[in-house]
Order: structure tokens, then C-alpha cells, then sequence
């Protein structure tokens, strides 16, 4: 029987999900063929995240199952890519010995080489990390759709001291500008409208003197029909120059994911993120003069080893003068081999989950009365397909991310842009009435491309 189905569940964050269409690239040069589900495959690959550790507890059971569906079927082959590869590979292999194939994010060019070596019985390991692996010429596996990842940077250089990424993807690495272009062109002419530019800290990207913010501008020029996101940004690294060029381009959206993680100096100086909130805020203004109507979200950890009441309290205060659009928001959970491991993880369950809580509430209340704000307005989004909950309405997104449902109109296609009137809000979830169709992008928008 040849053994050539593979099948890759993917855990965490966009990285991964852009790593996994980069590893079924790589298997389907090989002849492999993609299994939509893990009881067809030959090969089952758990890609990995291990940011918190219930992430890495939910993988952990999911590895249970295929214990049970590989004593039936002792010929499966079951691996784990990505962090979780990288940080527990002892564990992995020689702890639980259901896993035949351990490798971590700089060494998927091995996958094959390592596959066959676990179909001859023994473990396929593959961990170490790369200064220079970008994958540069290697074209992922994408369904065709609206949307696709490009991952623009690997690894992360500012070790955040709660953080274990910089341990399991490694030192921060760009991609060659042109090899980002030439992907760009290739999902224009597949129809793709919308691209995510990604990186751990994309504002670090640089090649040969160009920056994040010239990558932007390439990418921008090539198709105007497609809009262009990115994430994640550092605060330290979000340049004038790269505001200038989000305001410049109407296709790149106005949207900057900008992680505060808390609201106290003192915390902030422990968690070595490297700012201010002052310069923080100043930020944001700046932000906010440069590029009118732009929309912010954050990440928030609270309960981070010394937090007090007080701290709480100032994370709370920047969320209500920021006024976020969106948040994601964590308990803090200590990762072994980051500075703050040795910290004493000194606030309570109890306390963490009350006041993420708190945290949880507020933003909600702010993303109602941002959304409030919208009543009445006008919104140019990229019409996605039917509502998820009824097929008599549509639904789409705006620049700034937001989900909108407005009643169903034959005459209005996926991966159009049009504009949107909207007259109800949710914290969630805006909706409105079909305004007529925009041209492109944004109707003020010159065609250039
Ligand atoms: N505990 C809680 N949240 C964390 N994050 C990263 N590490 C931890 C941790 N140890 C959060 C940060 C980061 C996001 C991707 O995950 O908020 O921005
Ligand atoms: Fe982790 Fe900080 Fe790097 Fe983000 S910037 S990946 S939180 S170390």
C-alpha cells in the first residue's frame, strides 16, 4: 500500500496557520496528497502552539485520541510541528512515545526526509533553529478564496520577558522583498482580495534597506482590488514612515494591531517591553492624526507576577482612552526558560480570572460604543459570502475588521467591495443596507495598478 495522505491540524496563531499551507507546499511537491480529514491520512501532523499553557494541556489531549485510533492502526505515522516541537521534544519522544516525528519551525524542508524515516520505525526528529530559513522559495498550498497569509519575517528578537517565542521560532529573519511580491502577484491573478502580512514583529522586517514600510508600498501597487492587513506591530517599531504609508495607500487597511499588555509603567518594565505608556499613547495620537479613522486592537495579559490592584486599575484606564475596536485578552501563564518563569507567579487564579474578567467587560462595553458611533455612517467592506447564521443575508468586513450583515442581493458577489449603510450595532457584530457598489477599495481611489 503506498502511504501518501497527509493530514496537518493547526493550533495558535496566524504563523502557524501560515506555516501549515507552507508545509502541505512542501508534501505536495513530494506526491503527497491532503487529507481533509485525520481518519484518511497516512501522516497526521499537529501544528503546535505553546504560548500558554492551555494551549499546550489542549494538545496534549488531542494527542490522547490518536493513541487510541493508533492501536488500531499501528502503521499511522503522528507528529508535532511547530512550539510545542521545539520546546518538548525530550517529552515528546521519550515520555510520550506515541509521537514518531518531532519538528520544530525552522527544519519543515526535513518533513519528507523525516517522514520516511518514520515509516522505517524510527523517530523523525528535526529541531534545530536557523538564523537565515525564510522559505523564500517555497510556494504554500492555498485553497482559493479571498484571503491568504503571507508571512513576511520570522522569529522574534525582543523577549518580552513573558514570552516563549523567541526561544521556539528563533531569531527575527525577513524574507527577500521581491519573493514577497512575486507571491503577491501570484494571489492576484487567482482572485485573492485580501492579504495578511505576517510576522511576529513585522515592523522589524528589513532587506537589503528596505523596511516594513517599503514592503508595504510594493505590495500595495500591485493589484488595488486586494487590501492589505498586517500584524503583529511592537510599539518600539512602528515608524512615522510606515504610518505614512498606510495613510498613502487606500488598500492598505487602517487597522494597526498594537499589543499594550498592560496599563503600568512598573509592570511594563518587568515584562521588558520597552516603552512607556506616555510614549504609548503618543503613539496611538500620532497614529490617529496621520491616518484619520484608523482602528486599534491590543492583547492584554493580566495578573503578570507582581500586579497589584493598582497596575489593574491603569490597564483598565488605557483601555478607556485608547477605546480599542477589539482586544484579545490572556491570564498571564508562566513558560518555562523565559525571565519571568523565575518571577514568583504571585496573583492568585482567583484574582487573574476576576480581573481578566473585568478587563473582558470593559472592552466589550468600549467595542459597543465604538460600534454605536458607526450608526448612520457609510462602510466600504469586501463582501465574503453568505451570513453564517442565515442565508438571507450577507455578510463582509470593514478596513477595520469589523463583521457586517446586511439582507442578501443576487446582484452582489464574493469579493466585491460596496458600500454598506449601518443602522444597528453589537459589540460584535455591525448591520446595515447595501449603499451601492464601490469601484474599489475606497471610492476616492485612484487606479494605478
Ligand atoms: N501568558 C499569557 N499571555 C501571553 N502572551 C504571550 N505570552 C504569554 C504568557 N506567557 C500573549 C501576549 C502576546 C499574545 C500573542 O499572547 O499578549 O501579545
Ligand atoms: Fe513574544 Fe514579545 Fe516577541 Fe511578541 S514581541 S512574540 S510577545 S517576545
Amino acid at each position: 500500500m503506498r502511504r501518501n495522505s497527509v493530514y496537518i491540524e493547526t493550533y495558535g496563531c496566524q504563523m502557524n496557520a501560515a506555516d501549515t499551507e507552507l508545509m502541505l507546499g512542501i508534501l505536495q511537491n513530494q506526491g503527497y496528497e491532503i487529507a481533509k480529514d485525520a481518519k484518511d491520512a497516512d501522516v497526521v501532523l499537529l501544528n503546535t502552539c505553546s504560548i500558554r499553557e492551555n494551549a499546550e494541556q489542549r494538545i496534549y489531549g488531542r494527542l490522547g485520541n490518536f493513541k487510541a485510533i493508533k492501536t488500531e492502526k499501528p502503521d499511522l505515522v503522528v507528529g508535532i510541528l511547530g512550539c510545542m516541537a521545539e520546546r518538548l521534544r525530550k517529552d515528546l519522544i521519550e515520555e510520550k512515545k506515541i509521537v514518531d516525528l518531532v519538528v520544530g519551525p525552522d527544519e519543515y524542508r526535513r518533513l519528507p526526509e523525516l517522514i520516511d524515516v518514520a515509516f522505517n520505525g524510527e523517530k523523525g526528529i528535526g529541531v534545530k533553529l536557523s538564523r537565515t530559513e525564510t522559505y523564500d522559495d517555497i510556494i504554500p498550498y492555498r485553497e482559493d478564496g479571498l484571503q491568504a497569509w503571507i508571512s513576511v519575517m520570522r522569529g522574534c528578537d525582543k523577549f518580552c520577558t513573558f514570552c516563549v517565542v523567541p526561544f521556539t521560532r528563533g531569531r527575527e529573519r525577513s524574507r527577500a522583498l521581491d519573493s514577497v511580491v512575486n507571491e503577491v502577484k501570484l494571489l492576484s491573478k487567482r482572485g485573492f482580495k485580501e492579504i495578511t502580512m505576517l510576522g511576529q514583529n513585522v515592523n522589524s522586517y528589513l532587506d537589503n534597506g528596505n523596511d516594513f514600510a517599503d514592503l508595504l508600498a510594493a505590495c500595495a501597487v500591485i493589484d488595488r482590488k486586494i487590501r492589505i492587513r498586517f500584524t503583529t506591530s511592537h510599539p518600539q517599531d512602528l515608524s512615522d514612515k510606515l504610518l505614512y504609508t498606510i495613510a498613502e495607500h487606500k488598500n492598505i487597511c487602517n487597522y494597526i494591531h498594537l499589543p499594550v499588555q498592560s496599563g503600568s509603567n512598573r509592570i511594563l518594565e518587568l515584562m521588558n517591553r520597552t516603552y512607556t505608556i506616555e510614549n504609548y499613547l503618543s503613539l496611538i495620537n500620532r497614529a490617529r492624526k496621520i491616518i484619520p479613522g484608523v482602528s486599534f486592537s491590543t492583547d492584554i495579559i493580566s495578573g503578570f507576577p507582581t500586579e497589584t490592584y493598582e497596575d489593574h486599575v491603569m490597564t483598565l484606564d488605557i483601555m478607556r482612552k485608547v477605546k480599542y475596536d477589539g482586544a484579545y485578552m490572556f491570564k498571564y501563564s508562566p513558560r518555562e526558560g523565559t525571565k519571568s518563569f523565575k518571577m514568583n507567579d504571585d496573583v492568585s487564579e482567583e484574582i487573574k480570572t476576576k480581573r481578566l474578567q473585568e478587563i473582558i467587560q470593559l472592552q466589550q462595553q468600549i467595542s459597543y460604543e465604538v460600534n454605536q458611533g458607526l450608526l448612520g455612517k457609510e462602510e466600504i467592506i469586501l463582501v465574503e459570502g453568505l451570513s453564517r447564521k442565515s442565508e438571507q443575508f450577507l455578510a463582509g468586513r470593514t478596513d477595520g475588521n469589523k463583521v457586517v450583515i446586511f439582507p442578501f442581493k443576487d446582484n452582489i458577489k464574493e469579493g466585491s467591495y460596496i458600500k454598506v449603510k449601518i443602522n444597528r450595532a453589537t459589540s460584535a457584530t455591525l448591520f446595515g443596507e447595501f449603499a451601492g457598489f464601490a469601484e474599489t477599495h475606497n471610492d476616492d481611489f485612484a487606479l494605478t495598478a
